[in-house]
This record gives structure tokens, sequence and C-alpha cells, in this order.
């Protein structure tokens, strides 16, 4: 497929972000040039897939959609309880909610915005714990998106172990700079979770990615599959929540698994109150073919290596230009350090939002904040307690652009560079309780 892109000018551009108070989620996609806004949703489907939804069976319950679907995850999860839904967050509501409430604590590498929301709305707590070199930009520990477990057993132990609801492994940690997860790491959440009764989770929204990392960097794995270590992964956990808009490489969709059949019965309850029946959970027949071919298809060799190869590929380079980086370069995405950038720009005046726009207002590239926009929360006299890093997330759809749109991106890092000293902070003018980031209007600071 071809699609055109629009092409505008900065003084367009400059015009076209005002109105969007500063806040690329608020822009019109038409007036984007390159959207690195999210890798999520945004895949461009293969033929196999296409083809697919043309068999896509409607029916409203027992579709044949639903059984290749839950066949795909069965097969790739070990999970018995399969459950469709609309995306990552409504297996996330429907799991957190059941399982969350006051006075409950949920444990992770790093909550992903949208868990943290759906953990704090039920009423519980939401810790993160990854491993301090997470928070190291120049660290080169390769798996940076690990769990410390050490604190892990610190917190079990001061919370008490009926207090945890669960612990959440996200692979790889998408808000901790897209970090992969060591399969070392999960045995060992497993064996701390055995031991004291605690359900562990996967959010398995990028384990084809992860794997990837797993098979080059831990010497155990180098020779299975990249599907294989998936399912050795998958077995370690009670239960998994997906965003099939990563690495199912469809535009909707996602999944909730599990192995105990009461909290299964709980689920299900919630699931036909608000997605739908059991059999299709707020998807089409077409939306579960496509995610059951992609399943399987994003663990093809080929594509995984051209996959990570890729975003390393414009990483490299606009390092090389002197762009701060957290490293190494994750699978999904590039996250610049905006702190280190914009030195002058206090954390307060959110240096990561600086960068979205410049990059927008450059070159008409979208891309997000993942710092103290997306996480900053306050004290209680209205003092910003900021996000541990100020990173932007430079996210690459998967099967979308090709070298030449990459190489665009690292000619307009060229000219963000000449004017860095200059660049501004921003100040926020209007933000919603939860998830501010998607809908809070800014404006620069003189
Ligand atoms: C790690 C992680 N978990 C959960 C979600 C939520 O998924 P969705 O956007 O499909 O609701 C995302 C989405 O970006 C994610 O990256």
């Amino acid at each position: 497929m071809v699609e055109p892109i629009e092409m505008t000018t900065e003084q367009q551009r400059v015009a076209l972000l005002k109105k969007a108070h500063y806040n690329p989620f608020l822009l019109e996609a038409k007036d984007v040039i390159i959207d690195l806004l999210t890798d999520s949703g945004t895949s461009a489907m293969s033929t196999k897939q296409w083809s697919g939804i043309m068999e896509g069976d409607e029916s409203y319950a027992g579709a044949k959609s639903w059984h290749k679907m839950r066949i795909a995850v069965e097969d790739l999860t070990g999970l018995t309880h399969v459950f469709p839904t609309h995306q990552g967050r409504a297996a996330e509501r429907i799991l957190y909610g059941v399982l969350g409430g006051k006075n409950k604590v949920f444990i992770s590498n790093t909550h992903f915005d949208t868990t943290r929301a759906n953990i704090e709305f039920s009423g519980a707590e939401a810790i993160d714990i990854p491993v301090k070199e997470a928070y190291q930009p120049n660290s080169k520990n390769l798996f940076k998106g690990d769990m410390d477990t050490k604190n892990l057993e610190k917190i079990i132990a001061e919370k008490g172990r009926d207090t945890i609801a669960a612990v959440i492994l996200t692979v790889t940690n998408n808000s901790g700079g897209g970090q992969p997860v060591s399969m070392q790491n999960a045995l060992a959440i497993k064996k701390i979770c055995n031991k004291n009764g605690i359900l562990f989770v996967l959010d398995c929204c990028r384990i084809a990615e992860n794997s990837y990392f797993i098979k080059k960097n831990e010497k155990k794995y180098h020779h299975i599959s990249y599907k294989e270590i998936a399912q050795k992964m998958f077995s370690l956990c009670d239960a998994a929540v997906m965003s099939a808009k990563k690495d199912a490489l469809v535009n909707m969709g996602g999944f909730l698994a599990m192995k105990n059949s009461r909290l299964a019965e709980q689920c299900k309850n919630l699931l036909i109150i608000s997605e739908g029946f059991t059999t299709y959970g707020g998807l089409s027949g077409r939306d579960m073919e496509a995610i059951a071919i992609g399943l399987q298809e994003v663990f093809d060799e080929q594509y995984l290596e051209y996959r990570i190869k890729s975003t390393e590929y414009l990483g490299k380079k606009i390092n090389n230009l002197g762009v701060p980086l957290l490293l190494p370069i994750g699978g999904h995405a590039v996250y610049v350090d905006a702190k280190r950038l914009y030195p002058h720009i206090r954390t307060d005046q959110y240096p990561g939002q600086s960068l979205v726009c410049e990059l927008y207002r450059t070159g008409g590239i979208r891309s997000v904040e993942i710092g103290s926009v997306m996480f900053g929360k306050y004290d209680k006299n209205k003092k910003l307690i900021a996000a541990p890093m100020e990173l932007v997330r430079l996210a690459i759809p998967r099967r979308v652009y090709t070298q030449s749109h990459i190489e665009y991106v690292i000619e307009v890092f060229k000219e963000i560079m000449k004017k860095k000293k200059q660049t501004k902070g921003y100040k926020i003018t209007k933000e919603p309780h939860f998830l501010r980031h998607f809908t809070a209007h800014f404006e620069p600071l003189k």
C-alpha cells in the first residue's frame, strides 16, 4: 500500500502547533510528515493478514475467527483461559479491576501509563522497581528492563504478602526506555512470587522484541528460536495482558490470559459487562483473524532482525550527531535524553516537551514525551515531583517507514542540534487528573 505524505512548511507548523496547544496528541495526523508518536496500532499488515481479514467470521458467539485467535494465543502462552479485548488497557482494566482496590499494591519493573492509571483508578498503589541501571542513561547493562528482585523481596516483607495484588513484568519495559528483560530476571521473579503466593503477570505486548534480545544476549538461549524463548517466558507467569497493537502486528486488539479458573470466572463477568461476549470481547472476527496471523509472523527471524537493526540505525546516527540517548538502544523506539540535551531547561519546565515541539516545528515529526509530563505528580504544595528521567520516545511503526524516511529524521535532528541552546521550556495550562499527557494544554515560556 502507498500512502501519500502531505508536506507542510515550518510557518504552517508553527500555527498548527499553537492550535494543538503544543501537545502533539492534539495534532491532526494529516499535518504530520513522519509519525513516531507510537508503535501501537500503527503497523502495516501483511498480505496474509489482509487475506485472513476476508475470511473473518462475524458470528456473535463461537466464531471460527475466535477459535483461530484462541489457538494462536494458547499455543504461544500455554495459558488456558483466554479472553479477547479491544486493546491492552481493556485487559488491564478487567484484571486490575478484579485484583485491585484500596490497600492493594502492585509492583512492576515500570508500570506503563495505562497500567498505572487502571491500578490507581481501582484505588490501589503502583510501585516501580526497575534495576538501578534503568535510570543511568549511559550504563551499558544489556537488560536494563529487569526488575530489582532484592527490592521486590523487601517490599513484599514490608507491605505483607497479602497486600500484594500482583507483580507485573513488562517486556520490553516501554516506560523504562524500551529496555529488554532477561530470562534470568523472569525466573527470579517467578521464584519470589511462588514463595509468597503472589500472582505473576506478564505484560507481553513486545514479547517477540524482548525474545530477540534474550537470544542475542543471554548465552543459554542462543540456540533456541524466538518463539521458544517467548514460550519459556510465558511458562513462568500466571497471567498475561497483551496489547496486540504491538507484537501481534495489528491495528486493533488485545487479550487477557491466565491459569487460575476462579480468577478467570471473575474476569469473564467483567468482560461480558464491558467488552462483549467471551468469543469476541470488543473485536470483530476479521480483527481476530489478523491477530492469529500476526502472532505467527512477528517471530519470523528476518523480520525481527530487520526491525531491531533499523531502530538501532536511527539511534546510532543521531547519537553520532551528539544527541544524548538512553543506551543501549531498545527494540521499538529510540529514547532521547532531553534532560541532557537541554540542561538549561528545568524539569518543571518539561525539557521533553520542548524537544517534542521542536521536532514537529522543525520537521513535522511527531514524537512523545516520556518524563515529567507523563509521570510527574504534585506534592501537597502543588510542587512538581519529577519523573526519574526526561525522555522523548521516537517509536518506529512496524513495517511502515523506509530508510529514506529515517534519513529525513536524522536530517531534522541536525537542525535541532544547531538551535538547542535557544530552545525554551513549557508550562502546563490545563490538565486532567489521569493520563494528563494525552489531553493537557501547554504554553511556551518566554
Ligand atoms: C507496555 C504497555 N502496556 C499496555 C499498553 C496499553 O495498550 P493499549 O494501547 O492497546 O491499550 C501499552 C500501549 O502502548 C504498552 O506499551
